[in-house]
């Protein structure tokens, strides 16, 4: 079951508006970039009784301190005091850096999330992780707070452009592959435009909810939400460097191959489960050309990843579809042979 600050609906604006009535804030703040003040504010403005408005530019490129300078002046411009709010109406950018921005402007106040992105929907605005990056390192500053509501509405979806939505999609997939055998097969039994997004996003939000409320500070259970990460960090990381950059679902959807085809090796999943993931991943998500010189450098970046210990490589594997073991060893050789295995995929 999804938490009451958690709201799942079609009508996002009522959402808002009975929930700013229920509070009767002395000001109400809307932070949007160009892209969800044209696409989005739209659907949630007329049901806000009195407001302010702030735009910031979108991209990961902005997620950054000068920006929180932008927001917290507008804030004090604003003459936000500890019983206002702030609204954020964008992606897991916005979200992240929104959040972030309330929690530290007068020590805190509250804030909304209204997550447009797929991506944000699914995953960034469910957790309480607040942050932004710094000198180059992602999320390197930040807090853990929760919202005083999200609001999650698949209204939102409509305009987002399709590499935006395959991404957030990476996710929502594997959620179902770590916990839903029987969602797993109606995703895979539809196309990227014909999903039930209401039911997925239920899913999700309810899914990684209670996995965050089990194991807050991620000792254990929490791991398994790296499913696909491991591998597709270092795929990540690798394309970055390249000419050619890929997107964080991208390179999740591919991760979710490979470890797959290292979940068969290790006798944890069937082939015929490990080809069908690869089927239907393929055919949203393009394969990505790897090359032969970009195999040790991949492996090696796996090796990198900051959830390793003691110089093991350790990722979360599916054990079976529908579950999933967090901690597994996984070898360079394997590494090696799941990735010749992707490579030899057709499309
Ligand atoms: N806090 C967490 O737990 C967590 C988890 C995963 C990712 N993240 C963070 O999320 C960020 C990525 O979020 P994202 O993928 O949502 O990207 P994003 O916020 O950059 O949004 C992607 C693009 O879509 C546009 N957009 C947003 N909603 C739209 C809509 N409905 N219609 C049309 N355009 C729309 C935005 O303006 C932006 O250009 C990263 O910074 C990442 O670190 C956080
Ligand atoms: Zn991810």
């Amino acid at each position: 079951m999804l938490p009451d600050h958690i709201q799942l609906t079609a009508n996002p604006d009522q959402a808002l508006r009975n929930f700013l009535n229920s509070r009767k804030y002395n000001q109400v703040l809307v932070l949007t970039d160009e892209n969800t003040l044209s696409y989005c504010f739209p659907k949630i403005e007329k049901q806000i009784p009195a407001y302010s408005l702030i735009q910031i530019k979108s991209g990961e490129e902005n997620k950054t301190l000068s920006t929180c300078a932008e927001i917290w002046e507008a804030m004090t411009e604003h003459k936000l005091d500890r019983h206002s709010v702030l609204v954020v109406l964008g992606g897991g950018v916005l979200g992240d850096m929104g959040g972030f921005c309330a929690a530290t402007y007068k020590r805190g106040i509250d804030f909304v999330l209204i997550p447009t992105t797929l991506l944000a929907q699914a995953d960034a605005s469910i957790g309480g992780k607040l942050g932004i990056d710094f000198k180059h390192f992602k999320n390197q500053l930040g807090v853990f707070l929760e919202p005083s509501l999200t609001i999650l509405s698949d209204v939102f979806l409509a305009t987002l452009p399709e590499n935006e939505l395959r991404s957030g999609f990476a996710e929502v997939i594997k959620h179902a592959l770590i916990s839903d055998m029987g969602l797993w097969n109606e995703i895979k039994s539809k196309g990227l435009h014909d999903q039930n997004w209401p039911a997925l996003l239920k899913h999700s939000a309810t899914f990684k909810y209670s996995i965050i409320r089990q194991d807050p500070t991620e000792k254990g259970l929490r791991k398994i939400l790296n499913a696909g990460h491991t591998i597709g960090h270092a795929l990540e990381s690798y394309f970055l460097s390249t000419k050619n950059p890929i997107s964080h679902g991208e390179a999740v959807a591919a991760g979710l191959i490979i470890e797959s085809y290292i979940a068969q090796l290790k006798g944890m999943l069937s082939k015929e489960d490990v080809y069908q993931i690869a089927d239907f991943l393929l055919g949203i998500f393009p394969r990505l050309t790897i090359l032969d010189e970009a195999i040790p450098e991949i492996t090696a970046l796996s090796r990198q990843d900051k959830k390793n210990k003691d110089n093991k490589i350790l990722a979360a594997l599916l054990d079976g579809v529908g579950r999933a073991k967090w901690d597994c060893e996984i070898t360079e050789p394997e590494i090696e042979r799941a990735l010749a295995f992707y490579r030899s995929l057709q499309t």
